[in-house]
């Protein structure tokens, strides 16, 4: 038997193989102890409608090879747990373990969606208390933790300004968003049914103000706006920019997914904003990229807090807790149940285990860490091909260019970030936010070391030491993972998940 090296390594390949294609009859991971009810009563109470004419088809596998096959599977994928994770604008920093704990104890992981308020007291009070913390981060004192994701969020915050403009009698049509705004926030305005209208960066990464002015009228429902931007800077025009909007009389929207930088330091409410949503699994360490569920609570101020969804979790004046379904100007509700309560657990272990002072710590940790490693970045000599795109400092994360590197040295961000996969680490954000040329947007994080970020910086060195020797190197790259380039579009649109490699 020959084998084929370039199809990756023996058990990458193994693994590559579907637990149905490894499926022999009669194999069983475990054996269950026979019941005394037959299986006719155990079907009669079952539901007609709800039973299956054959048994599901499940695979038939030992334990080892269960065992091995998820194990393989993992290995197939780069993830947070093996190395450096520097993926800008999704915070990919540490989650720890405490908190799995704390979700998987008895009384969060058995809790049932339907159980009695009287029963989920405990459950209930988390959620309040995590509303009240949310509320003290933001400075916006009016929390739903319904949302799924950041873009839920968004849906529910653009939803919500909506509600407020009819319950005034306006019918608003328009929604701002900066060119440099994630892609969900121009998409969320859409599904909302509302108009984008983009509003242009200035020079210095800004929002431009009299861009913002011109088109800032008695149409426009709210402003979306992320503050540090998607660029790492934070606008200094902020309190100006919420007067423009607030003068015609729409709502300042906060895309709070990023809190990493401003946790403690400053808050939106502060700032002038209305809405705000969080992504939990992003600053408050709920695993995500294929991790776990997310969740994307929004909070609110005192004007549009009547069109929150509905119910919120409420207290009552025995020190009970209720959900509160009575709310006649609600948008309605945006999910079954509450939310992804582990999500909650989790998010509120961090709040807790850190509290006030730690989560200061940890927002000026990941600054420091973003500004350390553009520092490390320029020692190495990397900003004669990639130069940071505006500004000379950054907050959480920043956007460095590469088009000098494309033109000087002939290989693209894509290949720069392709050739780190061979050096052990997960590239950063590519080609995003799309005003910058060849953009690569790195966020380190507060949970990283000095001798990663050092290893990281000397890779990146390293890389565009082989380009200026030899450019096809780094132009075919990656070498050493399951897979090599694939058509990213296609892979995205048209997965082929059950092809051997
Ligand atoms: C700035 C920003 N806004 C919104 C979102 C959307 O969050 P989600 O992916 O949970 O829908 C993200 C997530 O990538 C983001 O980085």
């Amino acid at each position: 038997m020959s084998i084929d090296l370039r199809a990756g390594p023996p058990l990458q390949r193994q693994a590559a193989r579907t637990i149905f294609e490894k499926s022999v009859p009669g194999r069983r991971a475990f054996s269950c102890p026979d019941t005394e009810v037959d299986d006719f009563e155990i079907a009669e109470l079952i539901p007609a409608h709800a039973r299956r004419a054959q048994p599901p088809r499940l695979p038939e596998v030992s334990e080892p090879e269960l065992v091995r096959h998820y194990v393989g599977v993992s290995k197939r994928n780069y993830d947070l747990d093996s190395g450096f994770y520097p993926l800008g604008s999704c915070t990919m920093k540490h989650n720890p373990r405490l908190h799995e704990r704390a979700a998987a104890l008895p009384g969060h992981s058995r809790l049932h969606p339907l159980q009695d308020e009287q029963d989920a007291q405990g459950a209930l009070e988390l959620m309040w208390n995590l509303q009240e913390a949310l509320g003290e981060i933001s400075g916006l004192p009016h929390v739903s933790l319904q949302p799924a994701a950041g873009s839920h969020g968004e849906l529910a915050g653009v939803l919500v300004t909506r509600a407020y403009h009819e319950a005034r009698g306006e019918h608003r049509t328009k929604v701002l968003t900066p060119d440099t705004a994630h892609g969900t926030n121009p998409a969320t305005v859409t599904m909302a049914g509302m108009e984008v209208v983009k509003v242009a960066t200035g020079a210095d990464g800004d929002v431009d103000i009299d861009d913002l002015r011109a088109k800032a009228d008695s149409d426009v429902a709210c402003l979306m706006l992320t503050n540090p931007n998607t660029l790492g800077l934070f606008d200094p025009n902020i309190e100006e920019i919420a007067r423009i909007i607030h003068d015609v009389g729409a709502t300042l929207y906060y895309d709070g997914a990023n809190l990493n930088a401003v946790m403690g330091i400053s808050r939106p409410g502060d700032m002038g904003f209305d809405i705000v949503h969080f992504n939990l699994h992003k600053s408050f360490t709920q695993p995500h990229g294929g991790g776990g569920p997310g969740a994307g609570p929004i909070a609110v101020s005192d004007r549009v807090a009547p069109f929150l969804p509905r119910p919120v979790v409420a207290r009552e004046d025995d020190g009970g807790f209720m959900l509160d379904d009575e709310r006649p100007q609600s948008i309605g509700r945006l999910r079954g149940f509450q939310g992804n309560y582990g999500c909650f657990v989790r998010s509120y272990a961090y709040i807790r285990s850190l509290g006030a002072e730690g989560l200061l710590d940890a927002s000026e940790t990941a600054v420091l860490n973003a500004n350390y490693l553009l520092a490390r970045l320029r020692e190495r000599g990397v900003a004669e091909y990639l130069p940071l795109a505006y500004g000379e400092l950054c907050m959480h994360e920043f956007v460095l260019s590469g088009g000098p590197m494309k033109r000087e040295l002939q290989i693209k961000t894509l290949d720069l970030a392709k050739r780190l996969l061979d050096y052990g680490y997960h590239p950063p954000t590519v080609y995003f936010p799309l005003l910058v040329d060849e953009a690569l947007m790195i966020e380190p994080t507060e949970t990283e070391t000095k001798e990663t970020l050092d290893a990281f910086a000397d890779a990146v060195a390293a890389i565009l030491a082989e380009a200026a020797e030899d450019a096809a190197i780094v132009q075919a790259a990656p070498y050493s993972t399951p897979v090599r380039r694939l058509d990213e579009a296609a892979a995205a649109k048209r997965p082929v998940i059950r092809q051997a490699f």
